[in-house]
This record gives C-alpha cells, structure tokens and sequence, in this order.
C-alpha cells in the first residue's frame, strides 16, 4: 500500500488514482492522521499532496519530521515538496514569478525519480510560493527557467520533492514518474488489481460483520447496486435490501430495479420496494431552492427507509453506496470546500437501529466502481448504466416540482436516451440526460398559440466527474430528438443544448 496524505490539495484524489492505476494499492488519509498509525499500516511509500498554505507560516498545515525518518519513501507534491523542505532545513518563500500552467522543466534523467523521463518535458505548474534553496543533502533534480528548484531529492533516504503535478494529465509524463516512485523507489510489485480489491473488501467485510445483520439503501444506481451485490457475496442472507420509489426516478426505472434485483431477478438481496411518490410529491410542493429540495428529498428518503427498518428491527450495519467524488462534494474528503450537499452521503437515519456504517466503494472512482462491478459479475447494462443522482429528477427540473412535471422529464429523457443509444453514443458520453427548465414561453403548433416548458437536453464527457466538458452530438441526432420530443411530449414546445463545462456549470442543472 500507499499512503496518501492530504493537505487540502484539488487533485488529491487523483493521486492515488494514479497510484492505483500502476496496480498499485493507495489510500487518502488527512494530514491529521497520527504517525503511529502511519507506522502501524506499514505503507511501501508515502505521498504528500499539494495544497493552498504557505508551509513557512505558523498555522499552515505540517507532519511530524519523524516520517521522513521511518525508513519509507516519501514524494513531496507542490505544497508537500515545500512543506518537506521547509521542515528539513530548507528554505521556502514567495517566488518572484509565479508558475501557473504547462511549464518547461529540465529534468536529471539519472534520478530514479525520472528514469525514461525525456530532459525537457511539459509539467503541470500551479503555485505561488517556492523553494528557494533545497534542504542540505538534498540534490536538484529539475529546474525551470522560473524555478530554480523544481525537484530535488535525497536518494540514500528515499525522500523525492517536486514542485509541479505529476498527477495531473497537463503533466505528459507525469504517470511515469509516478510509476518509477512506486517501483522504483518504494519497491512495489504492481499486482493489485480490481479482482484484489473486490475479493479483499469481500473478506473483511465478512469479518467486519461476523454474524451481524445488514441493511442497504438500494437505489437501482451503479454505486447502491455495487456496494448491495458486493455485500451480498460477503454475507448472504443477513443482507435486506430496501429500494424505496420516490417517484422522481427515470421512466420505468422502479419496474426494471425490481426486475433485477428482486425475488424473480438473479440475485439474493431479501428485496423490499417501498412506493412512496406521493409522499414526495407532498413534501416538494411550492419549494424552489436547490438545496431545500435535495434536503428535503434526503430527509423524506430516511423517513421512508427509517418506517421500513422498524419493521426489520435493530440491524448492526447499515451499507451505503458513497463513492469518492460524492464525498470530496459533500466537504467530507479531508480539506477541501463543500460544493454541494449529495444526499446519499449528508443525510444519515438517526432513528435507525444500526451500530455501524459500511461504504465499501468509498475510496473509488465511477470508472473504478464499475470495474468493481463487472468483477463481481453484474450484467454490464447495469454496470454501463448512466449516473443517476440520488435526488434523481427532483434535481433536473429547475424550480417546483410536481407529478406532470417529473412526467414531462421522463417522458423527454426516455426519448434523449433512446436516440443517443440508436446513434451508437451510450458508451462514448459520460451522463447525459434531459432536463426541465423552468421556463415557459411562446410557441406555435399547428394553428395554435402554446405557452410551454423548454427541455434542456445535457451531455458531457467526464474522467471523474470533478470537471466535465459538454459532448459533440452531431446535429442530425440532436435534431432528431428535438424533433420526437416536441412531437410526443405533451407540455414542452423548445428543446435546447447545454455547453456549459464543468466548471463553471455543474453536471446536473441543480
Ligand atoms: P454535479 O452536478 O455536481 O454532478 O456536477 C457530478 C456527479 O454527481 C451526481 N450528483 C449527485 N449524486 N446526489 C447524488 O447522489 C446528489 O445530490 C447529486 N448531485 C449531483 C451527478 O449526477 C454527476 O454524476
């Protein structure tokens, strides 16, 4: 393993994606985290991340000088190189000219650091201070025309600093200084894989749950469906599954839930649907603010599950199916600020008879959740699913929401998804979906004045779903699906085409 220690950094998660896509396995810890149980872990390597403090300052965040003496490699990123220097006698300060892109750097191609590494090669730069002189017994192994210590490293000790992002793509061959760190530096085999990762949470959660009972929140989604399976391989029967229908799902989305995952589908989840539309609808009428809807949607969905896990009683785990992303917007992931509120990792039952929570898929990446999915042998039209957000369509329709609008939606983005797949674009786009503005406006239909909803249809590719960039649908299709749209959804009268990226927008409308 290794062990990634967050100074608040944006690319933190990344990192250890990286890591983990050279086979190697890697986990996210605060800066907080104690050395002992640093030491506890035992970790083949350490990487520092970057982060907004300047290291030379009282109050910024530091570590313990005694994890670079344990004898384990550490790799210093941008903040995390200076704060290395900094501790260990060099000197950091505001730099005369601050880096911020793709910048040049020279590079000692005999560092292990930068072995195959070409001499000149384009890094991702982003910082306002840097180190002006390197700790003594460290060596310089990269500088920029700005940067006059761009790496250094002390190699006897295993300690490797660099002020650019290896992890990020602008960074070109930022994966193979990656890659040598982990090899080359800490030793690692490079035989984790997600068959490893799947059979090992497998196991512990066995352990973990010893003859405990288990209780999920199955939501049809790629990540709930995940996390259900997986827990029903580590424990079979002890696990109830309660799907409960907020009536804000896509169209026909609760029967085909049902179809899978329940008594007549392949697997063995004790599943419960629960239809609670009405309930929702109830409670969403009049509110228009975002964040009210999604709390009260979250809060309605625990109430809903809450009435359903009296009726089961007392449960020693309760699973939820959070995902990485969810939890770096939701201000939960170490150090950095909250984006939104998602409701699957905000809101927890607090009537709920449960001991402990498990999330077995925290620490991944949708693509890496679906990986975990086919290992576990779940079809891959499931698996290939698009991302549906917990809130689900109470979040795509901009304003009130109420049955006839969340018909219209569906409606609409049954007709989007159909015509994306018949153009052989459901695997190449990210998420696409349709929405429902809150705007009406004036129209003509056959010989009639209408006044009526305009759907925005949206689609962006997305790696990790941080930062996302609207799709090239070609027109043809684009025209097509209006064309349907306003022909077989009554109440709409103009279909339009979000280009916004991700940021400045957010993926959902919402
Ligand atoms: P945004 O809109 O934040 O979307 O750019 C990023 C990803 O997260 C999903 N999303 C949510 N998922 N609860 C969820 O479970 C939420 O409240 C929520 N909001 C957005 C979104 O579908 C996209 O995949």
């Amino acid at each position: 393993t290794v062990i990634v220690l967050d100074f608040g950094g944006q690319y933190n998660q990344l990192i250890a994606r990286r890591v983990r896509e050279c086979n190697v396995y890697c986990e996210i810890y605060s800066y907080k985290k104690d050395i002992e149980e640093i030491k506890a872990m035992n970790p083949k390597g350490i990487i520092l991340t970057g982060g907004p403090n300047s290291a030379y300052e009282a109050d910024s965040p530091t570590y313990s000088t005694e994890l670079f003496e344990l004898g384990i490699p550490v790799l210093g990123i941008c903040y995390g190189s200076q704060l290395m220097m900094h501790l260990l006698g060099g000197h950091v300060c505001k730099a005369p000219v601050r880096e911020y892109g793709k910048i040049e750097v020279n590079v000692d191609t005999t560092s292990k650091l930068f072995k195959d590494v070409s001499e000149k090669t384009i890094c991702w730069m982003s910082h306002n201070d840097y180190i002006e002189q390197a700790a003594p017994d460290f060596k310089i192994s990269a500088y920029t025309a700005d940067c006059p210590v761009a790496a250094v490293e002390n190699e006897e000790k295993g300690l490797y600093a660099v002020q650019f992002h290896p992890e990020v793509l602008h960074t070109q061959e930022g994966t193979k200084m990656l890659s040598n760190f982990v090899y080359n530096v800490c030793g690692c085999s490079g035989d984790w894989k997600m068959d490893s990762f799947v059979e090992s949470s497998i196991q512990a959660i066995r352990e973990r749950v010893g003859n405990g009972k288990v209780l999920c929140a199955l939501s049809g989604g790629v990540d709930s469906s995940v996390a259900a399976v997986m827990l029903s391989k580590a424990v079979g029967e002890q696990l109830t599954c309660v799907f409960v229908d907020h009536g804000l799902l896509r169209k026909n989305e609760g029967d085909e839930v049902e179809a899978v995952f329940g008594p007549e589908g392949n697997y063995d989840l004790n599943f419960i649907r629960v239809n609670a539309q009405e309930r929702f609808y109830e409670k969403l009428k009049g509110v228009e603010e975002p964040e009210s809807k999604r709390k009260i949607i979250g809060e309605e969905f625990i109430r809903v599950f809450e009435e359903e896990a009296k009726k089961i009683g007392a449960v020693d785990f309760l699973v939820q199916g959070t995902i990485y992303p969810d939890v770096v917007e939701s201000g939960l992931g170490g150090e950095s600020a909250v984006i939104k509120s998602h409701h699957n990792v905000g809101g927890l039952p607090e009537y709920v008879d449960f001991k402990e929570i498990i999330e077995p898929l925290r620490d991944l990446f949708k693509d890496e959740v679906r990986k975990a999915g086919l290992e576990l042998g779940i079809p891959e039209y499931l698996v290939y699913r698009q991302p549906f957000p917990g809130p689900g369509l109470g979040i795509r329709i901009i304003g009130e929401v109420n049955a006839e609008k969340v018909k219209i939606v569906q409606d609409a983005d049954a007709i989007y998804r159909e015509e994306i797949a018949n153009a052989g674009l459901d695997r190449s786009i990210g998420q696409y979906f349709a929405g429902l503005t809150n705007m009406r406006s004036v129209g003509v239909m056959g010989d009639e004045r209408t006044y009526d909803y305009a759907v925005a249809l949206r689609a962006v590719n997305t790696v990790d779903f941080m930062t996302a960039e609207a799709a090239e649908i070609p027109y043809e299709v684009l025209n097509k699906v209006m064309n349907r749209i306003i022909n077989e959804v009554r109440g709409v009268n103009r279909v339009m085409y979000d280009l916004t990226s991700k940021p400045p927008g957010t993926i959902e409308f919402e």
